[in-house]
């Protein structure tokens, strides 16, 4: 087999270059290793940016997202037992962000790619790549019981943190990282949004999000810590505790539940040769400022403009930059996160000078319109990095 472009992994970042490269005629071929029920199956990020919205316009796929997708224009921060509205849009000159699930946003990836019978091959094995460091890297998979080979002009490591290509080049990376020592309990369940804004809450017990995924589903999350089991955690207790942190919830049946580490990472320079790393292959985000998936598809953004200008112009000039200009948005947004994150949290020791500081910092930005205005442009997603 052969093509121009060798993508690994079918999430968002994978999935959104897939769509940029079609729609300027460039072909491609998609290597997933799990089933399409899978991939589409797996509840994650919930807060597309305006330049998410717009990127996923120009790939084609925005039709269901702009009729379905619930814009806001602020969040609430409450602490203290108060809530404060956060009015992000307009503190950041009319940006919005839209609430759409990512499972939709992967759905409406791989329905388009299929209609118009792309390849996109779920299930395949045993993915390693070759030859990067030349013009004719290749990548090897198994599928349906058979060995295969891929020759293209470009690999595309779209392969999540778990992935096979951030190794493969482990060499010349270098890499950053921190782990925090909490992670989140995150539910789905069948109620109506307990507030028609996201809330994240402060509180001695511990941070809770309130977020939504429609009028009759509600996302909602605990802090806890990362090695919770989720036999502690009867229905009762998680709906007692979302009570106690942020109140006002209405309940309903709990259709899906599980525990999300936090992490923070990045590796960098995000390509070797003519692979290149996009999304959670490079850099992960604690959830908290709501980045992760708003990145993978800002990184699929500049590929497929820098591989879609070498094969116009022959010009490698952007895609040389690709590492670089991305690195720019992944640092900012990986201090958003952390800062959101360590703002909100309850540290496990306690320590009182520290919540002291998140309060007085929480106090600051729902007070001070330089310090709400920050908070607002990182949120929506800062244009110029
Ligand atoms: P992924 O979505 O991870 O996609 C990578 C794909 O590659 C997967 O489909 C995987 O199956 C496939 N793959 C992996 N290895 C191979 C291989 N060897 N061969 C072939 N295919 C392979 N962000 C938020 O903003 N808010 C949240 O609430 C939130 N919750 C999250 C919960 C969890 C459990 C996780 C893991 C992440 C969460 N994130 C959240 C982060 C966000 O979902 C990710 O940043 C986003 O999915 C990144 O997209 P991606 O395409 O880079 O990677
Ligand atoms: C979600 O709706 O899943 C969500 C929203 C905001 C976050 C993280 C997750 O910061």
């Amino acid at each position: 087999m052969r093509t121009e472009v060798g993508i690994v992994g079918a999430g968002p970042a994978g999935l959104t270059l897939a769509a940029l490269l079609h729609e300027a005629g460039i072909e491609s071929v998609v290597l997933e290793g799990r089933s399409r029920d899978y991939v589409e199956a797996r509840i994650r990020a919930g807060v597309l940016e305006q330049g998410t919205v717009e990127t996923l316009e120009r790939a084609g796929v925005a039709d269901r997202l702009h009729r379905e997708g619930i814009v806001h224009g602020g969040i609430h921060l409450q602490f203290d037992g108060e809530r404060h509205h956060v009015p992000l849009s307009e503190l950041s000159g009319g940006r919005t962000i839209v609430v759409y699930g990512q499972t939709e946003v992967v759905k409406d990836l791989i329905a388009a790619r299929l209609a118009v019978k792309l390849p996109l091959l779920f299930e395949v094995e045993n993915v390693s790549v070759h030859d990067h460091d030349s013009d004719t890297p290749r990548i090897r998979f198994e599928h349906e019981g058979s060995e295969q080979w891929l020759e293209c002009d470009a690999i595309a490591g779209c392969d999540g943190f778990h992935g096979v290509c951030r190794p493969a080049i482990a060499r010349v990376l270098q890499t950053f990282e921190r782990d925090y020592p909490y992670a989140w309990l995150g539910i789905l369940a069948a109620a109506p949004p307990s507030s028609e804004e996201l809330v994240y809450a402060h509180h001695p017990n511990g941070f809770a999000l309130l977020s939504l995924r429609s009028p009759t589903l509600s996302r909602l999350y605990l802090q806890c810590s990362p090695d919770e089991e989720l036999d502690g955690w009867p229905d009762e207790r998680i709906w007692s505790e979302l009570e106690t942190r942020a109140g006002g919830i209405h309940r309903g049946e709990i259709l899906e539940r599980g525990v999300t580490p936090m992490r923070s990472f990045v590796a960098q320079p995000m390509h070797h040769g003519n692979l290149f790393l996009a999304g959670d292959a490079a850099h992960i985000v604690p959830p908290t400022g709501a980045k992760g998936l708003n990145l993978a598809v800002h990184d699929a953004r500049l590929l497929a403009d820098a591989l879609i200008a070498r094969k116009r112009t022959g010009s490698h000039e952007l895609l040389d930059a690709y590492s670089t200009t991305c690195l720019r948005r992944v640092w900012r947004a990986e201090h958003f996160s952390y800062w959101m994150t360590s703002m909100l949290h309850r540290s496990p020791s306690g320590d009182p000078f520290e919540e002291q500081l998140q309060l007085s910092q929480l106090r600051y930005v729902t007070t001070s319109t330089a310090a709400a205005t920050s908070l607002a442009e990182n949120y929506v997603g800062i244009e110029r990095v």
